[in-house]
C-alpha cells in the first residue's frame, strides 16, 4: 500500500462535497471544543468554500458548532478593503459570519486596511504571536486549516515559482503576484504544514489536470504549492467532486481512495 499521507473523498458535485466536508468539520469541532477552550481555524478563501460557510451557518449546523470556542482566521488574502466583494474576509462574512452568533474577538480578519502589506504581513504575525503564543516547535498550530486550489497549482496564496516556498522562518507574508498584479497576504508553508487537520475543498474540471498529479509519487518535484502541503504531523484530506477527480490515476494502492463518506 503506498503511503501517500492523505485521504481522498470524493463527492457527486459541490453540493455534495460542501455537505461531506459540513459533517466533517461539525464532527470535528464538536470533538475539539470538548477537548480544549480555544479552537483555531484558517479559512480558505475563493469561491469553492462559500457553500460549505453557509451549510455551516445554517440552523441545522449552527446549534451544534459551540462558536464561543471557535477563532477564525485566514489562510490567505487578497490585499483589497475587508468590505471588497473581492475580499476572503467579506466572502466568509456574507456566508458564515454574519449569520452565527460568533463573538467578534473571535474573528481575526487580516489587517488589509493598512497602506502596506508588508506591515500588514508582520501585524497579522503579532496577532498570531499573541494567541499562539511562542510555540516550542517554532510554529503556531492550527486545529483545522481550509485550503483551495487554483487551476494553476496555488493554494492559499502560495504560487508556482515563488521565493515563498523555501520560506523557513516568517509566519505570515506579503508576496506581490505578478500574474495577478496585486499583493496577497497568506500563511507561509511552515504555518500551514504544522496544522493538525488540512482539509482541500477542489471543485470543477478545470481542477482536474492539478489533482491528476495527487497520487503521482513524485508529485513534489514539480514544486506545485498544492503539492507541497504535506502536514508534519497532522492529517491531510482532499474534498474532491467528480469532476475535479476524473482524472486521477487508479493506479495500484488506490484503496485508500475513499468513494463518498456516506457509502462508508
Ligand atoms: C484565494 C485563495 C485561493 C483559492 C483558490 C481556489 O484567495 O483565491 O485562497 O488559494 O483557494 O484560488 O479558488 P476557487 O475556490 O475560487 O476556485
Amino acid at each position: 500500500m503506498i503511503d501517500r499521507g492523505f485521504e481522498v473523498v470524493i463527492a457527486r458535485d459541490i453540493e455534495d462535497l460542501s455537505r461531506q466536508a459540513a459533517g466533517f468539520v461539525i464532527g470535528l469541532l464538536k470533538n475539539l471544543a470538548e477537548a480544549k477552550e480555544h479552537v483555531a481555524i484558517a479559512l480558505s478563501g475563493g469561491t469553492t468554500p462559500k457553500r460549505l460557510y453557509e451549510l455551516l451557518s445554517t440552523v441545522s449546523f449552527h446549534n451544534e458548532i459551540p462558536w464561543n470556542q471557535v477563532h477564525l482566521f485566514w489562510g490567505d488574502e487578497r490585499f483589497v478593503p475587508l468590505d471588497h466583494p473581492y475580499s476572503n474576509y467579506r466572502i466568509a462574512y456574507d456566508t458564515l459570519i454574519s449569520k452565527i452568533q460568533i463573538p467578534q474577538e473571535n474573528v481575526h480578519p487580516m489587517p488589509c486596511e493598512k497602506a502596506d502589506p508588508q506591515v500588514a504581513a508582520y501585524e497579522y504575525e503579532e496577532r498570531l504571536r499573541r494567541f499562539f503564543g511562542s510555540p516550542s516547535k517554532g510554529w503556531p498550530q492550527f486545529d483545522l486549516v481550509l485550503l483551495g486550489v487554483g487551476v494553476d497549482g496555488h493554494t492559499a496564496s502560495l504560487f508556482p515559482g515563488s521565493s515563498l516556498l523555501k520560506e523557513k522562518r516568517r509566519w505570515v507574508a506579503a508576496p506581490y503576484v505578478k500574474r495577478l498584479n496585486a499583493y496577497r497576504l497568506t500563511l507561509t508553508l511552515p504555518v500551514l504544514n504544522n496544522a493538525d487537520q488540512i482539509i482541500f475543498l477542489v471543485a470543477g474540471k478545470e481542477k482536474a489536470q492539478i489533482m491528476k498529479g495527487l497520487f503521482a509519487a513524485d508529485n513534489t518535484r514539480a514544486g506545485l504549492p498544492v503539492h507541497l502541503i504535506r502536514p508534519s504531523h497532522g492529517k491531510l484530506l482532499f474534498f474532491l467532486d467528480e469532476s475535479a477527480a476524473c482524472l486521477i490515476d487508479q493506479g495500484k494502492g488506490d484503496d485508500q481512495m475513499r468513494c463518498s463518506l456516506g457509502d462508508l
